[in-house]
């Protein structure tokens, strides 16, 4: 039986990470967030799977590269967060699938599509493709912070990839 999990949250600035993160813990849309959450814990005993539950955030404008893969080599689950309303496509996900440090981190990844409250349509035709192509991609998700659709859910499909994988946790290129 695992001891803890450590969940951490990247994606591209302002697409809501802290305010996942502050939406889970408070129950209600904070109108203003840090850049960057403080580590919380949740205790085993209020996890779904009854493990206490370590979940980190991180932020371009307060951590460095190599903060971020110092955080990478820690965590055992990640969520790639990006925003739904967002017309480009979330080139941000291919960029960090082919980051050396996500890869050799081999842990479950996480897609999470945030602000599902702007759109109508879901993000999930452009989800798709990339979610073929990489395994190590657990699930993938739409939420949103702002009317708290889905926030305890993400955290629990975080909890239940680390406790009880399914997919192949590396990268086939790099497979010896
Ligand atoms: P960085 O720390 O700069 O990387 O950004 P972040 O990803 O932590 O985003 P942050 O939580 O600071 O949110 C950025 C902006 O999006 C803020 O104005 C939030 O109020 C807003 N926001 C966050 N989540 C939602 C959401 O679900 N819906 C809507 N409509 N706005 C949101
Ligand atoms: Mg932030």
């Amino acid at each position: 039986m695992r001891k803890d999990v450590r969940i951490l949250l990247v994606g591209e600035p302002k697409v809501g990470k802290t305010s996942l993160i502050m939406s889970l813990v408070s129950e209600e849309f904070p109108d203003v967030v840090p850049y960057r959450a403080e580590e919380i814990t949740i205790p085993a005993d209020v996890t779904p799977e009854r493990v206490p539950t370590h979940i980190v955030d991180y932020s371009e404008a307060e951590q460095t590269d190599e903060q971020l893969d110092q955080e990478i080599s820690k965590a055992n689950v990640i969520c790639i967060v990006y925003s739904v309303n967002n017309k480009k496509r979330p080139r941000f996900i291919p960029h960090l699938l082919s980051c050396d440090s996500l890869c050799s981190a081999r842990v479950p990844l996480i897609l999470v599509g945030n602000k599902s409250d702007l759109v109508e349509h879901s993000s999930m035709e452009t989800i798709l493709p990339i979610m073929n192509q990489h395994t190590e991609i657990e699930t993938c998700v739409e939420c949103s912070a702002k009317n708290l659709k889905n926030i305890s859910e993400l955290f629990y499909y975080a909890q239940k990839a680390v406790l009880h994988p399914t997919g192949p946790l590396y990268c086939p290129e790099q497979k010896e």
